[in-house]
């Protein structure tokens, strides 16, 4: 590279660090001894960096997108969408349009409440759930919030005995048929939320042929000890019920026009042949409520599933010197009542960065690539505006996607930061978090990274902060598994050693309020700050350094290890492995070769003179492990090495098609024909890592 065109690009970085860091963002990032421009910008700016700034954008921002309820589909989601495309224009992007797609929604119906009952002898209900939640106190004349409910269920009245099934987990189920020799066919099912996707225990209670769902949320799983129920805390009221969807969709984005966009031209199947859809009646109660249901029920269940319209904004800067090659920042905006946390923590974030951005446009700046702001529709009813956005410009993003980075809720506890990315992306997280400051009052002049990994050390494995595969249950899914762009997710979270609650007591429910964040879980903004460095950092460098930041060397270790758990886990058959002539040297070879063809990529990365084409090199990498045919029964999840794991979509599974096809394997009635499936899948996977190494060599 040209030095000349580098001391122009830093002089650029200087007014724009500047400007950054007045709005709290990426602190102290070009700081680096070896800068010393970048150190005096930094001390020049760190006078505007005092904590009241931060406070003077977070806290009206999200007020004001907190303030009436905004469930995708409806009037005050679309005003909301219009507010932001305004407002991103007035910021200054260069381009900000409304794409709108019709997907398959649902609703109560508003004259006809869901509700569980206790029928007696004579058919008359003596105990009825109840039909709201109890509103918090300011909120108490809102219209429009919808009563707890599970998206997309069934409709239907079915009367039957009850079965406690724990969690509904996979496991749980085995347990209970195959230890306790319990038969659920024909019974409705009550489980505890937690642990896994909501999703994921109606297929089992479908799979075992039950009549119906009931969800509740344990105190033991949403309350946190210590804790007073919301308002006065923010452990989750008895009253208080967790909304959300039940579909199991696979990566299929609207039920109705799976992989394709849902156009108005586009063809739709019959609701009734709609994808992942539930047949049986579900429903979510609070612990009051759950504490009454205990033998025979019936449920009432009327939710409607309706086709309605939703609205994506999507903002653009155009890249100065790589327009073609996209930076991409995507959150949802729609929310089941106010969206306190979810989403509308993250949504301010990726508010203020475009807010950044605009800023240093008019200041003359310009990225080295397109960067792309996203709010995102219908998340909540199963990332239907993300995936539908996907799917209609699918063969742009192939060709020209660097990478995705997720802006859902950035906090949901006070302990720590939480990272789930790609490997590739490992190195530049490590790099950016130890240039940003620790958001804790009591951790002055330590640096984000040390106060993560100090508390959140990985596993004893390795010294650095832990970093989580991907799973899915929120936007960046159908850009990671699906188009295979390298993908990343940062929030604050709570320590999971010591706090045993599931998600944050109060989610999905009417107490996500703007208060919950403002009262408990970051008084000051710092925290909320800290996530919007590492997003807006993650964007920002990503569409600016000349060289992409993607780090090969970490996808060779990651894949080293996953190749080494799923075999452990296979060697527990050490009998069926010999007999059936199961081996994972071909994995093993494969991932070699990547090792090494990483290694040698990055040292010639040392004195490269074509940039462009080692950028592609690095671009392509995370699509090279994209297997068009996808995973068995699973045509949207095409990525070799991830996918979320088919019994709870929140996880992350590695080597997913070796480790189904392991899965629960004593159990297969034909064992020639499940090891030899065993013996397929090792063989896609070792071909797909061989591959991802060829991209890596010189092109000749
Ligand atoms: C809601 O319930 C009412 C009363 O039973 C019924 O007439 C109406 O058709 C239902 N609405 C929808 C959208 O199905
Ligand atoms: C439950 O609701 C049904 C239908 O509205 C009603 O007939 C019944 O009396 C209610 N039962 C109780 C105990 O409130
Ligand atoms: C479970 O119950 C259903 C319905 O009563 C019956 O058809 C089925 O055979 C039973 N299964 C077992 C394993 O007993
Ligand atoms: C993290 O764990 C490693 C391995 O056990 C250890 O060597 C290191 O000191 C730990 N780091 C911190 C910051 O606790
Ligand atoms: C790894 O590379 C070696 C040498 O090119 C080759 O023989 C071997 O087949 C490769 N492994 C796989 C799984 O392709
Ligand atoms: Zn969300």
């Amino acid at each position: 590279m040209a030095t000349n065109s580098r001391s122009i690009r830093s002089l650029c970085w200087v007014s724009a660090v500047a400007a950054l860091f007045c709005l709290g963002f990426i602190a102290g990032w070009f700081a680096k001894p070896t800068h010393p421009n970048y150190t005096n910008a930094v001390h020049h700016a760190s006078d505007c960096s005092k904590s009241n700034m931060i406070k003077h954008f977070f806290s009206p921002l999200s007020r004001k997108f907190t303030r009436l309820p905004h469930l995708s589909g409806t009037e005050q989601n679309l005003i909301y969408a219009e507010q932001i495309q305004k407002e991103w224009q007035e910021f200054g992007l260069d381009s900000v349009e409304m794409v709108p797609y019709d997907v398959l929604l649902s609703y109560p119906n508003v004259s006809q409440p869901n509700y569980i009952a206790i029928v007696d002898a004579q058919g008359n209900e003596v105990f009825n759930t109840s039909l709201a939640e109890p509103i918090p106190a300011g909120y108490e004349d809102v219209a429009n919030i919808v009563p707890p409910y599970s998206a997309y269920s069934a409709q239907g009245q079915p009367e039957e005995d009850l079965v406690y099934v724990n969690y509904g987990r996979t496991e749980d189920f085995s347990q209970l048929q195959r230890q306790m020799g319990i038969n659920v066919t024909g019974k409705i099912v009550i489980v505890r939320y937690g642990k896994i996707f909501r999703g994921n225990k109606v297929k089992n209670a479908m799979l075992v042929g039950a009549k119906g769902l009931i969800l509740f949320s344990d105190p033991a799983d949403y309350s946190a000890d210590g804790v007073k129920p919301y308002p006065e805390g923010w452990n989750l009221p008895g009253g208080g019920a967790q909304r959300g969807n039940v579909m199991n969709l696979n990566g299929a984005g609207d039920s109705l026009t799976p992989g394709y966009p849902a156009k108005e031209y586009t063809y739709r199947s019959r609701p009734e042949d709609g994808v992942g859809l539930p047949s049986i009646p579900v429903h979510p109660i609070g612990y009051h409520d759950a504490f009454h249901i205990l033998k025979f029920v019936r449920m009432n269940i009327h939710t409607n599933n309706q086709v309605g319209r939703i609205y994506n904004v999507i903002g653009k800067i155009r890249g100065a010197l790589e327009p073609d090659r996209y930076v991409i920042l995507g959150g949802h905006r729609d929310a089941w009542v106010f969206g306190g946390i979810d989403p509308m923590s993250g949504a301010a974030l990726v508010h203020e960065t475009v807010r950044s951005a605009g800023r240093l446009l008019s200041k003359g700046w310009r990225p080295r690539r397109t960067i792309i702001f996203a709010s995102w529709d219908a998340e909540e009813f199963g990332l239907l505006g993300s995936t539908e956005w996907a799917e209609d410009n699918a063969k742009l993003l192939q060709e020209r996607a660097v990478a995705y980075i997720n802006a859902d809720s950035g906090i949901e506890g006070m302990y720590t930061l939480r990272v789930d990315c790609t490997p590739s992306l490992h190195t530049l997280v490590y790099d950016l978090t130890k240039q940003i400051a620790s958001p804790e009052i009591e951790e002055e002049g330590i640096s984000l990274y040390e106060s993560w990994h100090k508390k959140d050390n990985w596993t004893n494995e390795r010294d650095a902060p832990r970093i989580s595969k991907l799973g899915s249950g929120s936007d960046f899914e159908a850009y990671f598994v699906r188009l295979g762009i390298a993908a990343g997710r940062a929030r604050y979270t709570k320590n999971r050693k010591i706090e045993r609650y599931s998600s944050y007591p109060v989610y999905h429910t009417v107490y996500e309020t703007f208060e919950v964040v403002e009262k408990f879980y970051d008084p000051s903004f710092t925290r909320l700050r800290a996530v919007a460095q590492v997003r807006g950092g993650l964007v920002f460098l990503l569409a600016d350094s000349q060289i992409i930041p993607l780090d090969a060397n970490q996808y060779a270790i990651s894949l080293n290890t996953y190749a080494r758990s799923i075999a452990a886990i296979a060697q527990t058959h050490r009998e069926e492995m010999r007999s059936y002539e199961v081996s994972f040297d071909s994995l093993f070879s494969a991932v070699e070769n990547f090792t090494v063809a990483a290694r040698e990529f990055h040292e010639r990365l040392e004195n490269v003179n074509r940039v462009r084409a080692i950028n592609d090199q690095l671009m392509y990498l995370e699509r090279a492990f994209i297997d068009p045919l996808g995973l068995p029964g699973r045509p949207f999840y095409r990525h070799v090495v991830f996918a979320p794991s088919s019994h709870n979509k929140y996880a992350g599974e590695s080597f997913p098609g070796i480790y189904d096809a392991l899965f629960d394997i004593e159990h297969s009635a034909d064992q020639e024909k499940a090891w030899n499936e065993v013996k397929r899948q090792i063989s896609i996977a070792a071909f797909t890592v061989h591959a991802a190494a060829m991209t890596l060599k010189p092109p000749a």
